[in-house]
């Protein structure tokens, strides 16, 4: 038995399209914040029995099935790396070959709302890739172990590092060139801190892959954001990181997010993933910063209306905090908990 624990990661500039559905190779290059695994991660424990007739799957405590190709892809290309495994302790020995017999049974745990546009899929499937490598005694870098979450879901392979993280698109039809690379670690940038505002905690209707899928099928501006905008936004976005520029940093980072969504409204049909709360969280933060003359907090939103809230320091994101809560009072005080860390606080106010 082995368990993982694996953070999400939040996009700061989007991934929204594939050129190759089965091995999950995106249309641009993508750049993300790995949050604080203590708010917001995946715990997966995968064991292992010859008593055990099917791989089986339970998710937050209810059982999914593991027929989609997703689940599929990344339990094969962990099985094929898995080496020899001898506990003299407990007298078990697996041999190499004997891991493509034995099953598995896997139960993992999301600490924050699942499918609901906070990359629940990012976690999960890293926690997954990274939980059965431990258990089969995978001993693959972490590139490697990157491009196979990124066969369980796009955005994971950048949860396999902390800090900010850049998915290289590739051009090799085999994938083997699309992974994610660390830009800066932890330690890089610690004055920023990062609030969600959890506006819904719903299951979203429409799915980060339907969607994308509707997207590439049915937009032109998704073309022309792939291979126009987003190659200049990226270098740009490297530099602000690598600069700790954060007035760059904000209007590339809200500028994406809205082009994002804005691809998602060009869509036929539109997908609307942001609603009007997640629209008045917008203007508030983009009046505050107008007043101010320059950036103090950059929004950035996935495939749901949740809002991700990037402050300057710690004494803005007290500020956010408090106007947050006055302009979106709880409105279920049972309901309502403000967890606060080192680098992000979640609100689940029911906003
Ligand atoms: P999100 O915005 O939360 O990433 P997605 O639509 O991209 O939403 O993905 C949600 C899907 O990700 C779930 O239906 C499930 O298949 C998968 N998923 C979520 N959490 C986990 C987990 N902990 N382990 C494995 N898979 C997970
Ligand atoms: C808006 O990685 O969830 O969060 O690859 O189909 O599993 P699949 O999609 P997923 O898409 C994430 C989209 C996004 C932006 C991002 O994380 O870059
Ligand atoms: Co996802």
């Amino acid at each position: 038995m082995a368990t993982g624990r694996s953070p999400t990661n939040i996009a700061v500039i989007k991934y929204w399209g594939k050129r190759d559905e089965a091995l999950i190779l995106p249309v641009n290059d993508s750049v993300s914040v790995t949050l604080d695994p203590d708010h917001l991660s995946a715990t997966t424990t995968v064991a292992v029995s010859p008593a055990f007739s099917a791989d089986r799957m339970w998710l937050n405590g209810k059982e999914i099935s593991l027929s989609g190709g997703r689940f599929q892809s990344c339990l094969r290309e962990i099985r094929r790396r898995a080496r020899d495994f001898e506990d003299e302790k407990k007298g078990i020995k697996i041999k190499k070959e004997d891991w493509e017999k034995l099953h598995v049974h896997i139960a993992s745990y999301n600490n924050f709302p699942t499918a609901a546009g906070l990359a629940s899929s990012a976690a999960g499937f890293a926690c997954l890739v990274f939980t059965l490598g431990k258990l089969m005694n995978v001993k693959e870098d972490h590139g490697e172990l990157s491009s196979i979450a990124r066969q369980g879901s796009g955005s994971a392979c950048r949860s396999i590092y902390g800090g900010f993280v850049k998915w290289c698109m590739g051009n090799k039809d085999d994938g083997s060139d699309s992974i994610a690379v660390q830009l800066a670690d932890e330690a890089h940038w610690k004055e920023l801190v990062i609030l969600i505002a959890v506006v819904s905690s719903k299951q979203k209707e429409t799915s980060s892959t339907s969607g994308m899928r509707d997207s590439v099928e049915t937009s032109p501006l998704l073309q022309y954001r792939a291979q126009t905008v987003v190659p200049s936004r990226m270098l740009k976005m490297e530099e602000a990181i690598k600069n700790r520029d954060f007035k760059l940093f904000a209007k590339l980072t809200c500028a994406d997010s809205n082009q994002f969504h804005a691809v998602c409204l060009d869509t036929s049909p539109p997908i609307f993933y942001m609603n009007d709360t997640s629209h008045r969280i917008i203007s508030l933060v983009e009046k505050w910063n107008h007043s101010e003359g320059s950036p103090q907090v950059a929004y950035t939103f996935d495939a749901g209306p949740n809002a991700v809230l990037i402050a300057r320091d710690r004494k803005t994101a007290a500020l956010l905090l408090q106007k947050l809560l006055y302009y979106f009072p709880p409105q279920d005080k049972d309901l309502s908990s403000y967890l606060v860390g080192d680098k992000s606080i979640l609100t689940d106010a029911g906003l």
